[in-house]
This record gives structure tokens, sequence and C-alpha cells, in this order.
């Protein structure tokens, strides 16, 4: 099992070979987390700490479960209450906390970069809990997972992103990592949600959604990120909800055994219709959340392998 990086900042570094290594452990994690008792050592002695600069529900859980299951002392930092709400840097935060030699430093924060400008500061490996508008490298790892279960493999498969591609790290880490694996990837939304520069992504555009949908393997839905948004990027959620919102009727366009994907938090009844997000034949979403723990079990793993196996930077 090889993972070549010293850290996880992105999917953008990552070769298809340390994307399989990830997902390969990760399953053998599922299977730890199915038991009984759900134990590792193979952080012990390690300390991990989250600093979250941003909301987060599922991502920071699993973060925080993924190390305390596999032995790491695990420390969560409450940031609202923390010296940047008295005018310190993220920097200075960072060499502060670093200075008390952490093993594994987890970040998400409001800007893009922010995460790999921290990693440049500190000596210890830092994961990327999703940064602006950026990456989100674990979501996309762990919907891989999700997808090479359900359909037994990660590759030749046609995947449709859809909603708002052009505030989304999830859409971005997924359109690079799907695309490092050779699937062919659908971008579906109206033109105010794609990105600008959306040429570069070799994928395919749709405007309409029952085009876009049209025999794909795998429907991924997006949250409409309002926090990002600086105006009026849609005429009203009930407008968009009638031409993008998921229900039986546009799902009945992908392939029959298609499956449906969101990352949450889901907005029902703004992209996704209630009763497809709850339907167990067709929803993968809380398959999503399980799969979130293991590969962010699995990433922390391999990564404190590559810590143990080279002597730590002195930093200048
Ligand atoms: C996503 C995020 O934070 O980027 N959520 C998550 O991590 N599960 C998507 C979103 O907020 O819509």
């Amino acid at each position: 099992m090889s993972y070549s990086q010293s850290h996880l900042l992105g999917i953008e570094p990552l070769s298809p070979t340390d994307i399989t290594a990830i997902l390969d452990l990760a399953d053998q994690y599922v299977d730890l987390n199915r038991r009984d008792i759900k134990h590792s050592d193979a952080l012990a002695g390690l300390t991990q700490i989250n600093m979250f600069f941003e909301n987060s529900t599922r991502t920071q859980a699993s973060f925080e479960l993924a190390g305390k299951r596999l032995g790491a002392d695990v420390m969560s930092m409450a940031m609202q209450a923390s010296s940047i709400k008295k005018g310190e840097t993220l920097i200075d935060t960072a060499l502060t906390l670093n200075a008390m030699h952490p093993d594994l430093l987890v970040v998400r924060h409001p800007h893009s970069g922010a995460v790999d400008l921290l990693a440049q500061k500190v000596n210890c490996a830092v994961l990327n809990a999703g940064d602006g508008r950026h990456e989100h490298p674990t979501q996309a790892l762990l919907d891989a997972l999700t997808i090479r279960r359900a359909k037994g493999r990660l590759h030749r498969l046609s995947i449709a992103i859809c909603g708002d591609i052009a505030h989304s790290r999830v859409a971005r880490s997924n359109i690079l990592l799907l695309g490092k694996m050779e699937n062919r990837v659908r971008l579906v939304g109206p033109p105010t949600l794609m990105p600008s520069q959306i040429g570069q992504f070799g994928v395919e555009v749709y405007e309409d959604m029952r085009e876009g949908l049209r025999d794909v393997d795998v429907v991924m839905m997006l949250r409409l990120q309002r926090e990002r948004m600086d105006g009026g990027f849609i005429p009203s959620e009930r407008e968009y909800y009638h031409r993008y919102g998921l229900d039986a009727e546009k799902l009945s366009y992908a392939k029959e055994d298609a499956i449906v994907m969101h990352p949450g938090p889901m907005n029902r009844g703004v992209e996704i219709d209630g009763e497809i997000a709850d339907d167990i034949n067709r929803s993968v979403i809380q398959e999503q959340v399980e799969m979130g723990v293991a590969v962010r079990m699995a990433a922390m793993d391999l990564l404190a392998r590559n810590l143990r196996a080279k002597p730590a930077e002195v930093m200048a």
C-alpha cells in the first residue's frame, strides 16, 4: 500500500496509486467500524488537532471519531472562542499549536488556499477538511469509495454532478478525482452556477437536467451554497427546484440502477425531493457518511506511516 504524500491538501497532487491506496485501506476500516469493538492502535501516541474555522457537522464529527478509533489523542479547538477573535492571524495560531508538537492537523477554512499556506508553516501532517471553493479531498475520497462499493468499480462510469458547481469545493475535488480515475463527468446546472474556466476541466456541460442525467450511473446533487453567493444567482428556490431539483421524474432519465448521492447538509425541496433522498434503493447518502469515517481513518493512518518513516523536518 503506497501513499506518496506527507499531507492531504487536495486531490490535485494525488496519483491514481495514492487514491487507490487510501480507498483500499478504507475498505478495511469499514469492516472495523462495523464490529462491536471499533478500535485500533494505528495512531497510538500521536496527537491530532482539529481546527474548524467554518461550520461543520459531518466532517468534524467523522474526523474526531476517526482519530479516536485509531487511538490518537484528539483535540478539537473551539475556533469561535480562540484568539483568532482577538486578532491573531491564522499563521500565528498555527505556529502556537505547532509548538505543542501535534502530528496531524485537520483544518477547515473559508478562504481558498489557506490550508496550503498553513501546511508550509508547520512541521506535521496537514489534512484539508475544506478550504473555500478550492478543495475538499476527503469528501471526494469518501464519494469515490461509496461509488466503488456500489458499482464494483471506479472507472468508465458516467457521473452527473448537479447544481451549484461554481461555489462547490466538493464538485472541484470530485471532478479531479473522477477524471484521474478515467470516468466521464458531466456538470449539470444553470450557467450562472457554472465556474468560469469550465473548459479546463475536461467535462461535458449540460443546462438541461433531463439531458444531463440521461443514462448516467451516478447522480451527485449539491447544495446551493448561499453563504458563498454575493447576489442573485437563481430566480427563486421554487423555480430552481422545478428546473434542477432531483425528483423521480428527472431521475427516470438516468440508468435504472443509478445511485443518488449528496454530501450534506441537504435542503429537501430545494435541490432534492425528500422521498428520493430517503429511498434506500436509490440513495446512498447514509453510506457516504459511513464511508467518511473509514476514509478519514485510512488517510490519517497512511500519513502517520509516512511521518514515522521520515525524521521530522526541522523548520528554518
Ligand atoms: C460540504 C462542504 O462543507 O463543502 N459539506 C460537507 O463537508 N459534508 C458541502 C456543503 O456544505 O454543501
